[in-house]
């Protein structure tokens, strides 16, 4: 992030925090819980926002090297993503082309030189050709060239790795982020990370209850109060939108011993903790020591149910297998569970809340302005009615 913007970020938290202020939406916003639990808009959605919609499926450090490979069943197709020989990022669909069985079952690994199918060995190279079957000449005369494993467009962009899942579908990140905040995320070099640890919950609320709970800190000196609220001031923030995506900066404590500092020693991740929300359901979270991934996936056939995977990451300098390492990611973990312990367990009970129809809506705060534009964005997506945005005493 360019220093004049983090300098600019940083002056908007201290004026809140001396003013006893935070962010300010203009007016309320009732959000019907039919959204919650609504079968034909979980199918809209997942038809929209998952199986023909671009998905970032992980960064550059998941696939540290030629041979490194990642397995994703979130999405409905089976993909296979790698990077080939000349380093560069591929996806296929992870299906035989003799009989359709998975090629690779393994979630991760980086050191495959092919990829052998399980029943009858037809083997594919790490760029989906295959390389060769047996007994091919009992089996029949085919064109290997044309049996390859069917390839799905993948774009590696600032570190982030993009597939569409739709084998006829395309990506253009410059249009899903837009100029600036493509900028933005160029300017972080995740590509630098180095992954070391994952984390996945099961949890029983729709997908959008899951994201909704990283839209404000209203609820850190509640929710967090043992927790995240020891190192971060609830109710402080920055916002901004760019598109169907936004920045929030949480506000750190260590901002009040930065802000005597002179201002070009002034650093966001100090301050704050930037929170990206890559439109439709990722939460990129850089901070000094390197950088939280979730992405919430939904249940298809179930609204009240979905999947979030969390994976952390490491910048350089950090020796591989050292003491520091396991101590950054046992930050990792404490960071997963806070989500799958404090986060995910309203979460689960806004969703029977939703469930048994007690609440017709729930309503977003004036100081909660990233879950208007959220499902403002998404409902404007499907053609749905936007949410007015109403004056306090006329939301209950
Ligand atoms: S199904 Fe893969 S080799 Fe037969
Ligand atoms: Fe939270």
């Amino acid at each position: 992030m360019r220093h004049e913007v983090q300098v600019k970020l940083i002056k908007q938290l201290e004026t809140h925090l001396d003013a006893h202020t935070n962010v300010d939406a203009g007016g309320l916003m009732r959000n019907p819980t039919s959204v919650y639990i609504d079968p034909e808009l979980a199918e809209r959605e997942w038809n929209e926002f998952f199986v023909r919609h671009p998905q970032v499926v992980g960064l550059s450090g998941d696939l540290a090297g030629p041979g490194s490979f990642l397995t994703i069943n979130d999405l409905g197709v089976p993909i296979l993503a790698t990077r080939d020989s000349e380093r560069r990022f591929r996806a296929f669909v992870n299906s035989c082309r003799h009989r359709g069985t998975l090629v690779e079952t393994r979630e991760r690994g980086d050191d495959a030189s092919s990829f052998s199918c399980p029943f009858h060995n037809w083997t594919y190279g790490l760029d989906g050709a295959l390389l060769g079957l047996p007994k091919a000449d009992h089996y029949g005369d085919v064109d290997t060239a044309c049996m390859g494993l069917v390839e799905l467009p993948a774009v590696e962009r600032h570190g982030i790795l993009w597939v569409q899942p739709d084998p006829a579908g395309t990506i253009d990140v410059d249009a899903l982020l837009g100029g600036e905040l493509s900028d933005e995320l160029g300017s972080w070099n995740f590509d630098s990370l180095r992954h070391i640890g994952d984390d996945a919950y099961d949890t029983a609320c729709n997908w959008k209850l899951a994201m909704d709970t990283f839209g404000e800190t209203y609820h850190f000196p509640v929710l967090h109060s043992k927790t995240l609220a020891l190192t971060f001031h609830g109710n402080v923030q920055c916002y901004d939108t760019f598109g169907r995506n936004h920045r929030m900066i949480l506000c750190r404590r260590a901002i009040d011993e930065m802000l005597s500092l002179p201002e070009n020693e002034w650093r966001i991740t100090t301050a704050g903790l930037p929170v990206y929300w890559i439109f439709p359901n990722v939460q990129l979270m850089p901070s000094d020591f390197g950088c939280f991934l979730v992405r919430a996936y939904p249940t298809p056939g179930q609204p009240n149910q979905h999947v979030s995977r969390i994976s952390f990451y490491i910048w350089p300098g950090v020796e591989v297998g050292s003491a520091e390492e396991d101590a950054l990611r046992g930050i990792g973990q404490a960071f997963a569970s806070i989500i799958r312990d404090e986060d995910y367990v309203v979460a689960a009970s806004q969703q029977r809340a939703a469930n048994d129809g007690s609440l017709e809506h729930v309503v977003f705060g004036r100081n909660e302005p990233a879950l208007h534009h959220y499902h403002s964005t998404y409902r404007a997506a499907l053609g749905m009615p936007p949410l007015p945005l109403v004056a306090d005493n006329d939301a209950f």
